[in-house]
């Protein structure tokens, strides 16, 4: 479903050049899990970047589905994403003017879909909040807000699910139960998962891990 080749990646910042990915690749199967681990300023977020199209490599090649992602439009680019990628960033980037449950329903709405509500507030249900449906985002909790932000980016099923550190403001029970939501649309529908984590015991119940050390992918072998 993805095959991240050779992908180079720097930064510029004032006068120098910050390496980040170097000649990184990986193949991941519809349905895999995959778990990317590595300390921090390794490069997790900027591979996600990448490999959803939001960062433009300075060379190498990311094809998704067949397409190569970097040879497309921006248009075409953000048509991919929005009708089969969800992400879930380390910021929420939530819309403050809107509730949990109109955040949650945004991309179906703006997709045309009806019974974007109702879907919306199943989800939010699911991830623990189903009595936070009419609240702001400046009137939850981070953890609730990370939470909001999940379902939203899963509400139209995606095939492709991205999460950066997606348990990572949570307590243990939160976690799990975001986790266990994470892992079971990985299940129902198939939906390939790959998630950036710290937090090793999330790591493990992926298919697969692999590191970014120095730039490049290592599989984790045990
Ligand atoms: N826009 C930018 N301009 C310059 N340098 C950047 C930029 N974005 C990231 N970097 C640098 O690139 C490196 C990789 O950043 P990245 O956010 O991908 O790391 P990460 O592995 O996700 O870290 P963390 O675990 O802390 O989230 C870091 O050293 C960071 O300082
Ligand atoms: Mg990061």
């Amino acid at each position: 479903m993805i095959a991240i080749e050779k992908v180079n990646l720097s930064y510029t910042a004032g006068d120098t050049l910050v390496p980040v990915l170097n000649d990184a690749s990986m193949n991941v199967d519809a349905g895999q899990s995959v778990a990317i681990v590595g300390p921090s300023g390794s490069g997790k977020t900027s591979l996600l970047l990448v490999l959803t199209g939001l960062e433009t490599p300075d060379s190498g090649t990311v094809v998704f589905d067949g397409s190569s992602l970097h040879e497309l439009s921006n248009d075409q680019r953000a048509d991919i994403r929005r009708d089969s990628i969800g992400i879930v960033f380390q910021g929420f980037h939530l819309i403050p003017s809107l509730t949990a449950r109109e955040n949650v329903a945004l991309p179906l709405d703006i997709a045309g879909v009806t019974g974007a509500r109702n879907r919306a507030a199943e989800l939010l249900d699911r991830v623990g909040l189903g009595h936070r449906l009419d609240h702001y985002p400046n009137a939850m909790s981070g953890g609730e807000r990370q939470r909001v932000a999940i379902a939203r980016a899963l509400i139209h099923q995606p095939a492709l699910i991205v999460a950066d550190e997606p348990t990572g403001n949570l307590d243990n029970q939160t976690g799990d139960a975001v986790a266990d939501l994470l892992f079971e649309l990985n299940n129902e529908n198939n939906a390939t998962l790959l998630l950036v984590t710290h937090d090793s015991a999330l790591a493990s119940r992926c298919q697969r891990q692999v590191r970014l050390q120095e730039g490049t992918l290592q599989a984790v072998t045990h």
